[in-house]
């Protein structure tokens, strides 16, 4: 049976990853609350994108800028008159959604034609100081703060062109339609890059090798105007056939390795190049990362070539200037934005539960298989019996110091695994009567549920080595025996 969007907000609610915000009050649509659990899952997924993508390049720096900012950089950015959808309503049915242009809708329910309300904007109003009342907005994406320093940036951080600015932090949409959990709300998180190369040179990415060999499920805008499925390509064809720039598939390609490396099956990811029709009003060209939802491929990280649209656009509102001196060329160039990864980390996050979501009827129990680095909770410690609380209390005393644990003495051991399994714990450590004697405890595999036999002196370290994937559960299990 399919585990519908429905049925995954209540496993969430369960089990404390996230809630409907202001429940007590029956709820408020398009918000929602991260939980106990869901608060480490998205810090970890945050932490990760960080980490790879900014910690980890020399080419990448981070910023942390306002929500609301100068009410003239939303005109400059062309949202005030552009971030727009069109509202559509079904009088009958008292249906309201949006719609991407005016050529009309059929409501979902009925089927008859729709009243097209009009453009709506999607941004936040609100009122900055106590007198004067200035309009500002909550920002609907937090590149514009990139943008806006990105002068700064570059010379502080003393970066030469290509190099990129990642900022992560909450974005607002005043959304038509809110629906599907996490996946359409009003107020969501995003980590973004914007990466800037010289203006000719878009297509010299020095980088690609890394990448070119990689094979990825693609459908084109070609492909999709002729009603096509996607199909298998690596990067190297991608650019040749010119279907992106090789930043821009660079990029493409970074973001969806790391979906890959953290445990998505393969087979539930593809690009899929923007229709013409569909652009940004930014953007001359745009790529999504899907994901395949039980409601269907939908996008998780949308990937545009912006051009030198925003700081030309800033530049032409400041008055300021946002030009780049070239040393080797010995001329100033405003520099363009090759490749945008915007990744949603709510949408990040829900694909991440959906594909690690395993009803294991052997076992009885769901077994989350998150990847050992976004689980919430590393390690879980058990006494085998209360009597024994005081020596698994030493034992989970020294350990979450290390690593995010926790400890459980509630019903059977089976039930502990269970209601670990469920929250995706990757470790569990049971302390048995055996364990006063030998100085030993076992260390169970939640995705194998093999069981491990190992030194109390060496518990840090062998957990530390599974969980940083330095050592895979199976060669500890070969050593052991
Ligand atoms: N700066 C470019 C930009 O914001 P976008 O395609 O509008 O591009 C990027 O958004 C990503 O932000 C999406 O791929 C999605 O992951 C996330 N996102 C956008 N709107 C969202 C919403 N209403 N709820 C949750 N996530 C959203």
């Amino acid at each position: 049976m399919t585990l519908t969007i429905e049925d995954m907000a209540i496993f969430c609610k369960k089990k404390g990853l996230v809630y409907p915000n202001s429940e007590i009050y029956g709820s408020f649509a398009g918000f929602f609350d991260y939980g106990p659990l869901g608060v480490e899952l998205k810090n970890n997924i945050k932490n990760e994108f960080w980490k790879r993508f900014v910690n980890e390049r020399e080419d990448v720096v981070g910023i942390d800028g306002t929500i609301i900012t100068h009410p003239k950089v939303w005109k400059a950015s062309g949202h005030v008159d552009s971030f727009t959808d069109y509202i559509y309503r079904c009088d009958k049915c008292k249906v309201v959604i949006k719609g991407d242009d005016d050529k009309g809708m059929k409501c979902p329910k009925c089927k008859e034609d729709m009243k097209n309300e009009g453009r709506f904007n999607l941004m936040f109003e609100t009122n900055v100081g106590p007198i004067g009342k200035d309009v500002s907005y909550l920002r609907p994406e937090t590149a514009q703060v990139i943008f806006t320093n990105y002068k700064l940036v570059q010379e502080s951080a003393r970066q030469k062109l290509p190099f990129g600015i990642a900022q992560t932090g909450k974005a607002f949409r005043n959304e038509i339609s809110p629906r599907d959990f996490l996946f359409r709300s009003r107020e969501f998180e995003q980590f973004e890059i914007e990466f800037f190369v010289h203006p000719k040179k878009v297509n010299d990415c020095s980088c690609i090798k890394e990448v070119e060999n990689m094979k990825v499920n693609i459908i084109s805008a070609e492909n999709q105007s002729k009603g096509k499925e996607h199909i298998e390509m690596t990067i190297k064809q991608m650019i040749e056939k010119k279907i992106g720039s090789s930043w821009h598939a660079y990029w493409l390609a970074q973001f969806y390795k790391f979906f890959l490396d953290m445990g998505i099956n393969a087979s539930n990811l593809r690009l899929r190049e923007h229709l013409k029709d569909e652009l940004a009003h930014y953007a001359s060209a745009c790529f999504d990362i899907e994901y395949k939802f039980p409601f269907g491929w939908k996008e998780i990280h949308g990937n545009a070539d912006r051009g030198q649209f925003d700081l030309k656009q800033h530049m032409e509102f400041s008055g300021s200037s946002l030009e780049y001196y070239d040393e080797e060329s010995k001329e100033k160039v405003v520099p363009y934005v090759a490749s945008e990864p915007s990744q949603g980390i709510d949408r990040a996050f829900l694909a991440f539960i959906f594909d690690a979501y395993n009803d294991d009827k052997k076992r009885g129990n769901i077994v989350l298989k998150l990847n050992n680095k976004l689980a919430p909770v590393k390690v879980g410690v058990f006494p085998l019996v209360n009597k024994l609380n005081d020596k698994a209390r030493g034992v989970f005393d020294r350990l979450k110091k290390e690593f995010n644990c926790t400890y459980d003495k509630g019903g059977s051991v089976g039930r502990r695994y269970a209601r670990a399994d469920e929250i995706g714990i990757p470790y569990c450590v049971t302390i048995d009567f055996d364990s006063l004697d030998d100085k030993a405890v076992t260390i169970r595999d939640r995705d194998s549920t093999k069981q491990i036999r190992v030194k109390i002196s060496d518990l840090v370290n062998v957990l530390g080595g599974l969980l940083k994937d330095k050592v895979k559960f199976e060669e500890v299990l070969k050593l052991s025996k």
